[in-house]
């Protein structure tokens, strides 16, 4: 068994190989409160808050008169409420909850957390992976304990009950079992014998604490405490928290004391609701012109010259990186794919752009003179977390471009570059995707800048034009009709592509995301230069096609597209093409035209997701899907 586990601890080291088989995704959400108010009632208003992260069961947990009391259901967080509005739990200042994304046995009551130890001392929340969980299994087997459910959770909670029996603290023990597991996890613990006292402990996965006035909380993202307390302190890595009312202590796992970082959280309640929207998810797209312009805010310096505040690598080393590769997941890739265009054509320097998910795992060429870009809006995202230490340990500088203050992957990049989305709840990306894109922007004309490959007055002119998009936007939103109206003729489609080239290519591609995953109808994005190429047997009669077109005078490129629509509706299918408003030859060419705001060439994806965000977002509606929680799906995946 010694030797097995040691295997396990290997494989488990960030930077190493890992079965490249396994693919699982873990994401739920967490929340844990000591104070003098209704915890039940409190972690339940914070797991609503998260139900975003995962929604196929919930539960909470309390201490009560030196008693632990679960509630816990399969289902939304509403089953939960209403089994908590029947049999209510006993009143206590002390609580734990959980909202789960199923990984380790399917969304039953049973496999629901908080999980007990059979002692009865303990219940437990987890979010993440135990690697290990059937050897310990295996191990509690010859202890006599029969686990309940077929949770790897349940493993954790029985050994820390068997810990805490021993007769030291909470967060002693829990410390000993962190020790002892492999793989992803916060976990969050109360004992029936520490009344006052929630303990919390984190690995590869998020965890934060928010410090009230007379009362404390966990959570896995501050949306689940914002109500109550801005201020709020990011876990590190294999750290364990102590919580009760009036206090919290940190330390790591080796028991030392800890240095955390306290910080404000810049946005309010009002940001983590959906202000009379139907949708999260339409809500955020009707936010994307503040977005934007938030993100563009302080970038200048008085003389008019770009300065990224957070960007923590000197002039001289960024001028001395001969190779830039971006590294990211989802809709961030389709991100990166835009900033490759933007970096090398201002500052000439070659760009690479990996899925964090492939990146570790074919021995990548970056050393000290590669600069790693990565992209993530949570911050959390696993398969980018470990793609980011894996360059780290082949000595590149890694850049992050992220949404989430206190989240993992700034923490462990040289440098970062923070957009400023605020909240996003909607489980499929749009603001966070614009603001990547603005983020990538100014990085590219930054470099530019420091390497001088673009003059002061040009790189203005571009900022002046970034500038531009939030009132383009407002434009574009404040006319949707159309677009709605497409969202009804096309919602019994069984296929919808997308086509682009240059930097309409990402946005074909993620103009099919958007669709896959809220309409869970089959689109495919395709470079329109492959059209010949193979996709053009997909083409049949009354087919959906969107075509993101080129602006006129791009090289041949426009005339190219043109001839591609065509091809496409000589085969009878439907071409909706998404064109600059004075694109005449769109217009005599397309069924159906989307009219874009007039913006520079490398900053059309700004203008031309828009509509498809909204197509998706109105076409899974009259489907009758839930936008913001799409089925198998969770926001973060903090998991590989
Ligand atoms: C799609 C979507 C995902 C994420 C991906 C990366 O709408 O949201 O594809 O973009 O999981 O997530 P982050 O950016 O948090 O690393």
């Amino acid at each position: 068994m010694a030797e097995r586990l040691l295997r396990l601890a290997d494989v488990a080291k960030p930077g190493r190989l890992r079965d490249p088989t396994r693919t699982v995704f873990a994401m739920c959400g967490i929340v844990g409160y000591a104070g003098p108010k209704s915890a039940v009632d409190l972690v339940v208003e914070g797991l609503r808050r998260l139900e975003y992260r995962g929604y196929d069961s919930a539960g909470v947990s309390v201490v009560a008169d030196g008693e632990l009391s679960v509630a816990k259901r399969a289902g939304k967080l509403v089953n939960l409420e209403k089994e908590l509005a029947e049999t209510p739990l006993p009143v206590s200042g002390l609580a734990i909850g959980h909202t789960r994304w199923a990984t380790h046995g399917g969304p039953t009551d049973v496999n629901a957390h908080p999980h007990r130890s059979s002692n009865g001392r303990v219940a437990v929340v987890h979010n993440g992976i135990i690697e290990n969980f059937a050897v310990l299994r295996a191990e509690l087997a010859e202890a006599g304990i029969t686990p309940v459910s077929a949770t790897d959770t349940e493993i954790a909670a029985q050994l820390l009950g068997l810990e805490v029996a021993k007769g030291g603290d909470l967060t002693g023990a829990l410390r000993t079992v962190c020790n002892r597991l492999e793989g992803a996890f916060t976990l969050v613990a109360v004992d029936c014998e520490q009344p006052d006292t929630v303990v919390a402990a984190r690995r590869n996965s998020p965890l934060v604490v928010g410090l009230g006035d007379g009362e404390n909380f966990l959570a896995s993202d501050v949306a689940a405490f914002i109500g109550h307390t801005r201020e709020a302190v990011e876990l590190g890595q294999d750290q364990i928290v102590t919580i009760t009312a009036t206090t919290f202590e940190v330390e790591t796992f080796t028991g030392e004391p800890a240095t955390v970082r306290p910080y404000h959280v810049s946005w309010d309640l009002s940001a983590a609701e959906k202000g009379g929207f139907d949708w999260f998810m339409r809500k955020e797209i009707y936010e994307q012109p503040k977005a934007v312009a938030d993100t563009l805010l302080g970038r200048q310096d008085e003389s008019g010259a770009l300065r990224l505040d957070e960007l923590r690598i000197a002039p001289e080393e960024l001028r001395a990186v001969d190779k830039i590769v971006v590294i990211a997941c989802g809709t961030s890739f389709y991100a990166g794919m835009v900033a490759k265009y933007a970096i090398e054509h201002w500052t000439r320097v070659p760009c690479e752009v990996e899925l964090a998910s492939e990146f570790r795992y074919r021995d990548p060429i970056v050393g000290p003179t590669t600069l790693v870009v990565t992209i993530s809006q949570s911050g959390e995202t696993a398969d980018t977390l470990m793609a980011i230490r894996h360059a780290r340990e082949q000595k590149a500088r890694v850049l992050a471009i992220c949404n989430t203050n206190g989240s993992t992957i700034p923490r462990e990049s040289d440098a970062v570059i923070y957009t400023h989305a605020g909240p996003e709840i909607g489980v499929a990306s749009t603001k966070g995707f614009l603001t990547q894109l603005v983020a990538c922007y100014l990085l590219a004309l930054y470099l530019a800048q420091v390497r001088g490959t673009k003059f002061g007055d040009e790189i203005a002119l571009l900022i002046e034009e970034l500038e531009k998009i939030p009132a383009a936007i407002e434009r574009q939103l404040a006319d949707m009709d159309g677009v709605l109206q497409l969202a009804s003729d096309f919602a019994e489609s069984p296929s919808v592509l997308f086509l682009g080239r240059h930097v309409g290519y990402p946005v074909a591609l993620e103009g099919a995301l958007k669709l896959k995953e809220l309409a869970y109808i089959h689109a495919e994005g395709f470079a329109a230069g492959e059209l010949k190429h193979g996709p053009i047997a997909l083409i049949e009669d009354q087919l959906p096609v969107f075509v993101v077109m080129p602006p006129p005078g791009r090289d041949l490129v426009h005339e190219k597209v043109i001839s591609n629509i065509a091809e496409i509706r000589a085969r009878g299918a439907r071409t909706i093409v998404l064109a600059e408003e004075d694109d005449l030859d769109a217009v005599r060419h397309a069924d159906v035209v989307i009219a874009l705001p007039k913006v520079p060439t490398l900053l059309q994806p700004l203008v031309a997701i828009v509509p498809l965000q909204v197509f998706a977002c109105e076409l899974a509606t009259r489907k009758g899907h839930d936008v913001d929680q799409p089925r198998n799906l969770a926001k973060s995946v903090t998991v590989e």
